[in-house]
């Protein structure tokens, strides 16, 4: 371990302090308390993800960390502070946002996510990848919910940190959250060492949907059992725990879940008007497609009664279609 990499490490706790306790006792935080207040996060939340606020301030990170002896350079390469191009002075990178630290697996802190309140462009602003944080190389709060995972031998898949931190207090603690980006092969590997099982909620909206196809796949070739949970149209799991309490999250999402070829049956349709033979026809091939891919002959023959029944087709043709899928396969 570098020294740079201690100081980096370091500098993100220190801040955090910084954040956590302007958030929760200062007159600047009283707007980004109120923020939180009415999107439900609670005084447990706001402690167990040591969640902060970063003031409206072009210098107050930077002037705590001066007096602190910590290099701006070292500072600025982790993305903490900027250099002004004039003179060099550093400046706070984060400002009037609420903070979100991450962590890697071993627990050192390594970045922020600042969201703006309310509405504003970025939505998040997050630490830049640097040589300490690599964003398809973690999962946000992996760290903490890895001996649960291991314990369920069960891992759930957020989107995004306010997912992660809501399920949290509905119950869930082998959720971990996406940096912001595609789930990469490195990111399944993780979570499968630990789990044979990953259960997907996304948000429901068009990019969650593809990101669940996508995540999706990528997990499945590592060797996991893939199952997904999905919301109403248009929601994401804060949202539904928002609007309809933990309880109904717990029982009618997560545990709800489907598998990875039921939201197949989903997704294929979108986009499709069924009613037009082209379109019927093209959503029937994908999912024979689909089915085919299946390794048990229960599962298939399931699959392909359902199709079967959906669409007034006989079982023996969908079969005879399924083989010539599987021939033109190999
Ligand atoms: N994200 C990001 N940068 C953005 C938007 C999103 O890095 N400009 C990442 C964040 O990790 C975020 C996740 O993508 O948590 C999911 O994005 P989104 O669904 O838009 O945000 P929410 O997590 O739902 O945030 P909120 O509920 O606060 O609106
Ligand atoms: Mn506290
Ligand atoms: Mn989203
Ligand atoms: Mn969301
Ligand atoms: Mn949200």
């Amino acid at each position: 371990l570098s020294d740079k990499m201690k100081h980096w490490y370091e500098g993100h706790k220190f801040a955090a302090k910084l954040y956590h306790h302007i958030l929760t006792v200062s007159d600047e935080g009283r707007e980004a308390r109120e923020y939180l207040r009415k999107r439900g996060f609670t005084k447990e939340m706001i402690d167990h993800f040591q969640i902060g606020y970063a003031p409206n301030s072009w210098d107050f990170l930077s002037q705590f960390l001066k007096k602190r002896s910590f290099k701006m350079d070292e500072m600025a390469e982790c993305g903490l502070v900027g250099l002004r191009e004039s003179d060099g002075q550093p400046y706070d990178r984060f400002r009037d946002r609420i903070m979100f630290p991450i962590w890697d697996r071993r627990g050192n802190m390594i970045a922020f996510g600042g969201r703006v309140l309310n509405e504003g462009h970025p939505k998040y602003l997050n630490s830049p990848e640097s040589e300490v944080f690599n964003k398809s190389e973690n999962l946000y709060f992996f760290h903490q919910a890895r001996p649960s995972i291991r314990k369920k031998n069960e891992a759930v898949l957020f989107e995004g940190y306010v997912d992660v931190i809501s399920s949290w207090r509905a119950g869930i603690d082998n959720g971990i959250g996406g940096l912001g980006t595609a789930l990469t092969e490195n990111q399944a590997k993780m979570i499968r060492r630990n789990a044979d099982k990953v259960i997907l909620c996304y948000d429901s909206d068009e990019a969650g949907m593809n990101a669940t196809y996508k995540n999706a796949r990528i997990l499945q070739n590592t060797g996991a059992e893939v199952v997904i949970a999905s919301l109403p149209e248009g929601y994401d799991p804060d949202d539904y725990i928002q609007k309809h309490g933990p309880k109904r999250f717990l029982q009618d999402v997560i545990s709800n879940y489907m598998t990875f070829t039921a939201f197949k049956f989903r997704y294929y349709r979108r986009g499709k008007n069924l009613q037009y033979e082209g379109d019927r026809l093209n959503y029937i091939e994908q999912m024979v497609n689909a089915v085919s891919q299946l390794p048990r002959a229960v599962e298939r023959d399931y699959y392909l009664r359902q199709l079967a029944d959906e669409f007034s087709l006989s079982l023996e043709a969908l079969k005879q279609e399924q083989t010539e899928v599987i021939k033109s396969q190999q």
